[in-house]
């Protein structure tokens, strides 16, 4: 499976219960917990869930490491003004707004062998855009911006909010993690649940993603209902990291974002020291390309739930605090049918980004890099050049959003904008309204279709 763009080995399939040993027979036998474990390792638990979840929802895995987590000095807090995190999402906190919002490409940093470069990993470089709800109470999100230049040399990280599925944008993303090394390239995701330590560099310099933060319920794969028993994102297609360990001892600072703060220390050794683990709460990444697209086949828009890749659900059935959803290159079949997403307005916030090509419903304005916000019963649709092409021309099949990939964030719960969201480091396109206004009239109270 290993090749150029991906040194690295992975086992298959999502939510299995998997074993990996760096060193034969690194795992014990029939126990947990044996009174002494091979190679003199220690054994150590991650739950992902309450001990007492119920058999099928449960998560955890074992780790067999050289050193327990544990091995560390006490944490003190990162002063806000060396970081851009914040999960503050009071109405007093962020700007919630009625209007719909995009922002132009966030800038990339220069590359880090310039002598004016400024020099910012992936901890430093994440900038908090927009978020709702408290990690406090494990019900929310966030959505963060990654900008940064730098690896995260001797640097680990982990979070104690939330899980991070990461869309990387603009170069890889080449992670360690205590599992063991995933290599995540432009149209791949990978998810972190909270707790797992890791690390990461950035192989082609400069880089830029977007990350989805989930404070509650882990992401799972969407029910399919009468899809039937395939389709959409397959399990068997998400890849999780083998087992590998490095035996460092060095200084090694440890970040952990705790309750929206981040919190340092340092260690005498490498958190890098599993040798061997099981379990089923894990990291792992997807290929974009590999999701089986369905649609419709006969006439409509079928509704943007049909994309939905992974998602983070709510206490209310149905409803998810999160949905990541896909927008990717497919055949447009449907006969007298407007094609393009159809105008609307939503009770759920949706957020959306492009990490390559050209969005299928604004001809412009709308570019990779960049983003666009429609919070709750915003009123947004296709801009209207997009409308008079898709209302007038010929609807023989033809191919959709071949060599891009938008996607959307899209939550029950009111986004609001980070000060940093509204600031002059980033940029709002304040005409973006105009798309829409020169959409006229065509009522004609004489005339029937
Ligand atoms: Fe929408």
């Amino acid at each position: 499976m290993t090749n150029k763009i991906d040194p690295y080995n992975y086992m298959k399939g999502f939510g299995n219960h998997f074993t990996s040993e760096a060193l034969k027979d690194a795992l014990p036998k029939g126990q947990n917990t044996p009174q002494k474990c091979p190679y003199g390792l220690y054994a150590e638990q991650l739950s992902g869930t309450a001990f007492t979840v119920d058999r099928k929802n449960n998560q955890r895995s074992w780790l067999y490491r050289i050193r327990p987590s544990v091995c560390h000095q006490p944490f003190t807090k990162l002063v806000p003004k060396f970081h851009h995190i914040t999960n503050k999402f009071g109405i007093d906190d962020v700007h919630h707004i009625p209007n719909q919002i995009r922002w132009s490409p966030f800038k990339l940093l220069p590359e880090n062998n310039k002598k004016t470069s400024v020099e910012t990993n992936f901890v430093h470089g994440l900038h908090t855009l927009a978020g709702a709800g408290d990690p406090t109470t494990k019900n929310g999100l966030a959505i963060h911006i990654y900008i940064a230049n730098v690896n995260m040399d001797n640097t680990a990280f982990y979070n104690s909010d939330g899980d991070f599925l990461i869309v990387p944008q603009y170069g890889r993303l080449d992670i360690t993690t205590e599992f063991g090394c995933l290599m995540v390239v432009p149209n791949e995701i990978v998810v972190i649940p909270r707790g797992i330590r890791y690390s990461i560099n950035f192989p082609d310099g400069s880089s830029r993603g977007y990350v989805l933060e989930v404070f509650g319920n882990h992401f799972e794969l969407p029910d399919l209902g009468p899809i039937g028993a395939n389709g959409l994102a397959n399990p068997r297609d998400f890849l999780t990291p083998v087992a590998s360990f490095e035996t460092k001892e060095c200084d090694f600072t440890i970040i952990n974002k705790y309750a929206g703060q981040l919190f340092v220390t340092q260690q005498d050794h490498s958190p890098f020291d599993v040798v061997a683990w099981y379990g089923n709460y894990v990291p792992y990444k997807y290929d974009l390309g590999k999701f089986n697209t369905i649609n419709s086949v006969s006439f409509d828009h079928v509704d943007p739930s049909i994309f939905t890749v992974l998602t983070s659900k709510s206490a209310f059935p149905g409803t998810a605090i999160a949905d990541f959803v896909i927008f990717p290159p497919r055949w447009a079949v449907q006969e007298h049918t407007f094609r393009p997403p159809y105008f609307h307005r939503n009770c759920m916030s949706e957020f959306m980004g492009l990490i390559s090509g050209v969005y299928e419903a604004k001809a412009e304005g709308f570019l990779p890099g960049g983003a666009s916000l429609h919070s709750h019963m915003t009123p947004h649709g296709p801009d209207s050049v997009t409308f008079k092409k898709a209302s007038n021309e010929e609807l023989k099949p033809v191919r959709v959003a071949d060599g891009t990939m938008s996607f959307m964030f899209e939550s029950s719960l009111m986004l609001g904008v980070t000060e940093w969201g509204m600031s002059n480091q980033v940029h709002i396109q304040h005409d973006y309204w105009e798309a829409w206004k020169d959409l006229k009239s065509h009522f004609d109270a004489t005339k029937e279709v």
